[in-house]
């Protein structure tokens, strides 16, 4: 018995970092997706990669190579909350989010991984024991993750999230405006970016307590402004954003070449998206502005993207062999 999993990779608007000491964040699922293929076999105990970006490998009991090592936490974690030992299978693994590009890459595969051997292992998918299991994975990968790119993988839609207290769907239509993504190629570690911002914020004291407490309000006006589809307010909330990122230090002056090439090239605002020190930013810009846009940041980063904002959560195929 096989079951394929798919879940989308995200982009955060807004609040990424301070998203990790309690502030909330704005993110959406784009259509950028992760499709995991999860299939019941006999091998001894073994859980068996059969495809990956990362090569073939085994992530039950030992695993190898040490880049699929997340999966070996999220069966040890979905097999712990359902109180039973883990179950054998093959799995493969195709995605086409960028890993290191601050697009959610890993917890779209924890997700959808999740999703798929739980199914096979015939438990009940409840959101619950998904998120939990994937997240497992996203702690291996990064030590402190809020939780919101599972939440987004597993939910899709646009969401205002808060650690610990789940998140909000916000449910407005995006109209006139699109979002650029440019990749700048530079991979980087979130794990690193969040320590470098968690020891920023404590030499800070308690000036770093009040950029916090800035960056949420932040993310407060800018779901009113998205609600009054306030574009223009929305975009200049998003460079005040970068600019206290740039306060926590995840910049690079590739990042930001690529923010001030958008804006000068029209965009309503600009900034780092996901844990920043290389990976991607996003671009807000009138619909008329998008090629315009795409194609500038595109000759100085690795890739870019016009992307679709709120699109489905993760879908479970059943039965496939
Ligand atoms: C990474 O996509 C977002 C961060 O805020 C880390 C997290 O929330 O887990 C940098």
């Amino acid at each position: 018995m096989c079951t394929t999993s798919i879940a989308p990779g995200k982009v955060i608007l807004f609040g990424e970092h301070f998203v990790v000491e309690g502030e909330p964040a704005l993110a959406a699922a784009v259509n950028l997706y992760a499709r995991v293929k999860a299939c019941r076999r006999d091998n001894g105990n073994k859980v068996v990669v059969e495809k990956s970006a990362f090569g073939k490998g085994v992530v039950w009991p030992e695993c190898f190579p040490e880049k699929l090592c997340f999966l070996r936490e999220v069966i040890a974690k979905a097999a712990q909350l359902l109180g039973v030992e883990p179950w054998p299978g093959t799995v493969s693994i195709d995605s086409a989010i960028p890993p290191g590009s601050g697009l959610g890459s890993s917890a779209a595969v924890s997700t959808a991984f999740a999703s798929s051997y739980l199914a096979i292992g015939g438990a009940t998918l409840e959101p619950r024991i998904v998120f939990e299991a994937a997240l497992a994975g996203e702690k291996y990968v990064h030590g402190k993750p809020s939780g919101v790119d599972i939440a987004v993988a597993l939910n899709g839609g646009v969401i205002y999230y808060r650690r610990g207290e789940g998140f909000k769907l916000i449910d407005v239509g995006i109209s006139g405006v699109k979002l650029v993504l440019a990749d700048s190629g530079v991979e980087r570690s979130t794990g690193e970016a969040v320590r470098r911002v968690l020891a920023r914020k404590k030499v800070l004291g308690e000036l770093g307590e009040q950029l916090y407490r800035v960056a949420g309000f932040l993310v407060e006006k800018a779901v009113a402004a998205l609600r009054e589809r306030d574009y223009v307010l929305l975009g200049t909330l998003m460079d005040v954003n970068h600019g206290l990122l740039n306060a926590m230090g995840v910049s690079l002056p590739l990042l930001e070449e690529l923010v001030h090439l958008a804006r000068e090239r029209g965009a309503l605002g600009a900034k780092i998206t996901g844990a920043g020190l290389g990976g991607s930013i996003i671009a807000l810009v009138r619909e008329k502005d998008a090629e315009k846009v795409y194609h500038a940041l595109l000759e100085r980063a690795r890739n870019a993207y016009v992307l679709e904002l709120g699109v489905k959560g993760l879908t479970l195929q059943e039965g496939s062999n």
